[in-house]
């Protein structure tokens, strides 16, 4: 017997329960293992795929697709930040950079003390609230560069939910970042709040454009004519 069964017996039944087809199980079952191991490494895969009678390669593939599962090692926060266009245009880039200097690390690793990894991933499908963040499953809104510590610090404060939450973000929350980094929790029933942009600046005054210069006169040489040295087509 696995060791997922010995110990999780009554969660895997009911999640096949739900299913006619134990396939339909996969994703819920590589959440489950996720948590329970703290990533999906080739043996927690085969595990999986035993339990669901499946050939193995059908649920690396799953695990391979999908941005949601680890299939090394990660932090307590998986940090996942978009950095598609709208995100990209309020400043992902920017966010993505403060993150690894105050974290010491590249993209795709963990910082030393074990708390956080940085990835990049494509839209989170927020992107009225950009920049947007991805911290395990929770949603964190408007979150730009000059906010990141105030964000780390947030998530850092809030570790030791992850044990109780998993790893991979069931029972996830949304919280939004204000104009001084305060993070404040989003009420699901709330009715919808869009970003709050600030009063903006009119543009400066443009400098007077300068005429543009006169055409300069090009001489012209008298140039050389091409030899006339066309021959009869042999065709
Ligand atoms: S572009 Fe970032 S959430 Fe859509």
């Amino acid at each position: 017997m696995t060791m997922l069964l010995e110990n999780y017996r009554e969660a895997i039944d009911s999640i096949l329960a739900r299913y006619g087809s134990p396939r339909s199980a996969t994703l819920p079952l590589l959440y489950l293992a996720q948590d329970v191991y703290g990533h999906l490494n080739g043996e927690a895969i085969r595990e999986v795929a035993a339990i669901l009678g499946l050939p193995p390669t059908a649920v690396f593939e799953v695990v391979g697709f999908y941005t949601l599962f680890y299939s090394r090692p990660v932090g307590t926060w998986m940090i996942q930040v978009c950095d598609d266009v709208p995100c990209c245009y309020l400043g992902a880039e920017e966010l993505i950079e403060a993150l690894k200097h105050t974290l010491g690390v590249d993209e795709d690793q963990t910082s030393a003390d074990g708390m956080f990894t940085v990835q990049r991933v494509k839209c989170l499908a927020a992107c009225d609230r950009a920049p947007v963040v991805q911290a395990n499953l929770d949603y964190l809104y408007d979150v730009t560069a000059d906010k990141a510590e105030a964000m780390l610090a947030n998530l850092r404060a809030r570790a030791a939910e992850v044990k109780k939450r998993g790893l991979s973000g069931r029972f996830a929350e949304d919280f939004e970042l204000g104009p001084g980094g305060e993070v404040a929790h989003i009420d699901r029933d709330a009715p919808y709040r869009p970003r709050q942009f600030g009063p903006q600046a009119p543009p400066p005054p443009q400098a007077a454009a300068e005429p543009p210069a006169p055409p300069q006169a090009v001489e012209v040489g008298p140039g050389i004519d091409r030899p006339d040295d066309r021959t009869a087509s042999p065709l």
